[in-house]
């Protein structure tokens, strides 16, 4: 079977192709970064815009690449929600008209679904159940992940995300957007034993995370400093800010290990990409005798590929596609309302 994915929700637009005997046969990506950079931060109607610009180019660049042709494609899965409305309208507009045309069905597919499921596409994927980290831009979240479609809730941040933490603490610290993978490279210059900042319900019992009054701690600590940040500051900052979010992400998927008795924790958004937090995961994984996966690189931020697997995933359990045409976007969705778990 063969799935055409497309990807829109945010500042990426990607498009793959995925077979279910194959694997990922191909996928193209344009990430909106450096348009938005200038802003400080995504706006909206522009992401939509440059969705739109993109959108043909890519497919004929994975249409290409993956060697097949628009006949041999069985479903065309996108990204439903959640994100941007009117990002995720051109990914499913898109979509839609792509899978009338070709008269074949569509595939709506939850973004974090995406992220969860996106190391099934490494060469040494995990087994089900596992747990699931997912720390990207909008969403902090420990899950159990029973089988595809079956996700359980253990624990979500009550606030910011990491990564949106990381975004924010680097524009403090004077690094252009987005700013967490520039703060996590300032950081292994920065001394460790500098500054201690606060490591945010790190003793609340359950598996809650709160990052806002973590970023409060960097903007105070940037204030007592003036009019100009030194070098030497911004880097002990990032490595101070650095080393209390990481020990709560690995305290607390330590503790869904425990809570689950699961053997494998699966790390999967942007900020899984972070050096210290795979590091100091691997260490306590070797202690501990679990094993983290981890997307490849390329697929711990936004992509098609990832929308494409979970489209043919859903697909394979028995999930309905439905037929092309017809559509609705969901930017704000739990993902526990595809759970068969349920909410
Ligand atoms: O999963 P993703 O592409 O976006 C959402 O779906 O939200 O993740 C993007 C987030 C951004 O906040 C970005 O700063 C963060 O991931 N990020 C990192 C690193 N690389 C990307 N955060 C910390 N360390 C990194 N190396
Ligand atoms: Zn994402």
């Amino acid at each position: 079977m063969l799935v055409l994915g497309i990807e829109s929700s945010c500042d990426e637009t990607g498009i793959a192709l995925y077979d279910s005997e194959a694997g990922l046969l191909s996928h193209a990506l344009h990430s909106q970064v450096a348009m938005h950079a200038e802003y400080g931060g995504v706006v909206p109607e522009l992401a939509s815009r440059d969705h739109i610009r993109r959108v043909v180019p890519l497919l004929r660049e994975a249409m290409a690449r993956g060697q097949r042709t628009f006949d041999d494609i069985d479903a065309v899965a996108y990204t439903r929600g959640p994100g941007l409305a009117g990002a995720l309208l051109v990914g499913c507009a898109f979509a839609e008209a792509l899978a009338v045309a070709l008269d074949k069905p569509t595939i709506p597919v939850h973004h974090l679904e995406g992220h969860l499921l996106s190391p099934l596409l490494s060469s040494d994927p995990p087994s089900f159940p596992f747990v699931g980290l997912l720390v990207s831009g909008g969403h902090t979240q420990l899950m159990r992940v029973t089988a595809v479609g079956e996700y359980e809730l253990l624990g979500e941040t009550l606030d910011d995300a990491a990564g949106e933490a990381f975004d924010k603490s680097a524009k403090m610290l004077g690094l252009p957007y987005p700013g967490g993978a520039l703060l996590s490279k300032l950081a292994e210059q920065g001394d460790p034993a500098k500054y201690t900042l606060p490591r945010p319900m790190l003793h609340s019992g359950d598996l809650s995370f709160s990052f806002s009054g973590l970023k409060t701690a960097v903007l105070t600590l940037v204030r007592e400093q003036g009019e100009t940040l030194s070098d030497e500051f911004r880097a002990d900052a990032a490595r101070a800010f650095q080393e209390a979010i990481v020990e709560v992400l690995v305290k607390k998927s330590l503790k869904a290990m425990k809570q689950t008795g699961l053997k494998q924790l699966v790390v999967a958004g942007g900020v899984g990409a972070n050096r210290q937090l795979r590091a100091t995961l691997d260490d306590e994984a070797r202690r501990k005798k679990f094993r983290v996966y981890y997307p490849e690189l390329e697929f711990c931020t936004d992509n098609g590929a990832m929308i494409a697997l979970a489209g043919c995933l859903r697909l394979l359990s028995g999930a309905p596609s439905k037929p092309a045409g017809s559509f609705a976007i969901q930017p704000r969705w739990p993902l526990m309302d595809i759970s068969s778990h349920g909410a």
